[in-house]
């Protein structure tokens, strides 16, 4: 038998086949648009992540046609949070709000005033890009579409449902609506009621590990299948990478580098830490849990900056390795002294794009480039922004370590994970040794392809959520990491200087 492995992302939808051993045979990605119709507004449409998942296993069936047909699994990741309205007859009430949206900030005050216990019930700040403020604010500016809302889903379960016909959502991606009790694993009535909505609105809710549903007869028809093809609960994105990662239990970690940064530790308990805006979630395998630090602008701070230099981010990421010199490689054959220098005096980046979750919750945070001067050129600005992602994961794991966990290794996911560099930077910054696995750009669809075996074969998630092969560790501590701690108290001086600066008006 195999199994499907589907991947909602923000830039991208992949999907992977895999052997019922969980090896990939075939893999397809179709590109997904983020629409910005106002600032800080952050928007996609559900129906077309229905016709990219439909396209991208088009493009795995045409590949591996055979091995197709022997599908018995599916299993769904995606970007969390996102509001997805339908009304009573199925249909997309408006564009769906992304987890990036950060309009709602006002209602995330509101929201804390009328449930003051919210901390306690959710294990986390009310923060825009979760999915109850973005409901209060639809509520107050757009009342016709607040009223007529049936259903409101997640990004991965609004396709679930397109492709089983039933509303289910699973624990992972349910901690991040802010409606979910995460210590009792079930809806919060109260959390529920502050926003007009009640459990009716919402799906039913299983184990990420568990069956949900099944693969509607007519796809199954269409796409030559004879035997019922079982969907399981599935994971939030995060959650899904850390199955796909091997990172299943208490004491594992990984840190991810992709449009938003993450660092991901799994708890065996509840561990929230809501006053620096730790993310304390379910796992997506029964009886654990997990703590977040979120930021929001990670490898696309360097998208960003490659867009705007109109350069491609792996010229990028080599003029920024000759600055800040990874020993053994051939891009830094510099002395290093001048390294040193060159690291010294390079800008200070504070990668706040899109504002920021862990650890300030400020909606308002703004992208910000410190100590310019003439003789800096594109390869110090990448230096920089490089450096500042790593600072804000080690401001991250600060507020972790404020929530009771220690950490001596993490694996690192992600587009960024690509670089040697920027793993360096992060083990630098955190103190943490950064593990480079193989095939880690699938994480999240193998992740969730492996939630689908576990949901068919019932094996022990230990057998199945194990790590893939380790390419190499960057050790903490190598590049000067004096100079480099400097520049971390000089980073967050520079947050704490500007905070009252960006609450001004525009
Ligand atoms: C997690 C979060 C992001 C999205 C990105 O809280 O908002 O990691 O899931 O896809």
């Amino acid at each position: 038998m195999t199994f499907l492995g589907i991947d909602l992302g923000t830039s991208e939808v992949k999907v992977i086949l895999t052997e019922q051993d969980s090896t990939i045979i075939a893999s397809g990605a179709v590109r997904l648009r983020v629409d910005t119709p106002h600032p800080h507004w952050s928007e996609q449409s559900p129906q077309a992540w229905w016709h990219a998942t439909v396209d991208a296993i088009a493009e795995v069936r045409a590949k591996a046609p055979v091995p197709f047909k022997a599908l018995r699994g599916i299993g769904l990741s995606g970007q969390m949070h996102g509001a997805t309205l339908l009304d009573k007859g199925g249909q997309v009430l408006r564009p769906a709000i992304l987890w990036n949206d950060t309009r709602s900030y006002a209602e995330c005050v509101e929201l804390e005033t009328l449930v003051p216990e919210s901390g306690t019930i959710t294990g986390n700040l009310a923060m825009p890009g979760f999915t109850a403020p973005k409901l209060l604010w639809l509520a107050k500016y757009e009342p016709a579409v607040f009223r007529a809302i049936h259903k409101v889903l997640l990004p991965k379960d609004y396709v679930a449902w397109r492709l089983s016909g039933e509303f289910v959502s699973e624990m992972s991606d349910a901690s991040g609506t802010l409606w979910l009790d995460v210590a009792r694993r079930d809806w919060s009535d109260r959390m529920l009621e502050a926003t007009g909505l009640s459990r009716d609105h919402m799906p039913r809710l299983v184990e990420g590990s568990d069956a949900a549903s099944s693969l509607r007869d007519d796809l199954r028809r269409e796409w030559g299948i004879d035997a019922a093809v079982t969907l399981c609960g599935g994971a939030g994105d995060n959650a899904a990478s850390a199955v796909g990662i091997g990172v299943a239990g208490a004491g594992d970690a990984f840190l991810s580098l992709g449009t938003s940064g993450v660092l991901f530790a799994g708890t065996d308990r509840f561990a929230p830490n809501p006053a620096q805006a730790v993310h304390a979630f379910c796992h997506c395998l029964p009886g654990q849990w997990h703590q977040m630090s979120v930021i929001l602008s990670a490898a696309s701070s360097l998208s960003w900056l490659a867009a705007t230099l109109k350069v491609d981010v792996a010229s990028l990421v080599e003029a920024a390795e000759r600055v800040g010199g990874l020993p053994e490689s051939a891009a830094s054959n510099a002395p290093a002294e001048s390294v040193s220098q060159a690291v010294a005096t390079a800008p200070i980046f504070l990668p706040y794009l899109s504002g920021e979750r862990t650890p300030h919750n400020d909606a308002n945070a703004k992208g910000v480039f410190y100590g310019l001067t003439g003789s800096h050129d594109a390869s110090h600005l990448a230096y920089s922004v490089m450096e500042g992602v790593a600072f804000a994961m080690a401001d991250g794991y600060a507020a972790l370590q404020g929530a009771g966990t220690t950490l001596s290794h993490a694996s690192i996911l992600g587009g960024g994970s690509r670089s040697a560099f920027w793993a360096q930077l992060c083990a630098d910054a955190t103190g943490i040794s950064m593990r480079r696995h193989e095939g880690s750009e699938v994480g999240a669809a193998l992740g969730a392809a492996r939630l689908a075996r576990l949901a068919v074969t019932h094996e022990a998630p230990s057998d199945v959520c194990v790590a893939p092969r380790v390419i190499e560790t960057r050790d903490a501590g190598t590049m000067r990491s004096d100079i480099l701690s400097g520049r971390l108290e000089r980073y967050r001086r520079l947050y704490r200087a500007l905070s009252a600066e960006f609450a001004m008006p525009a």
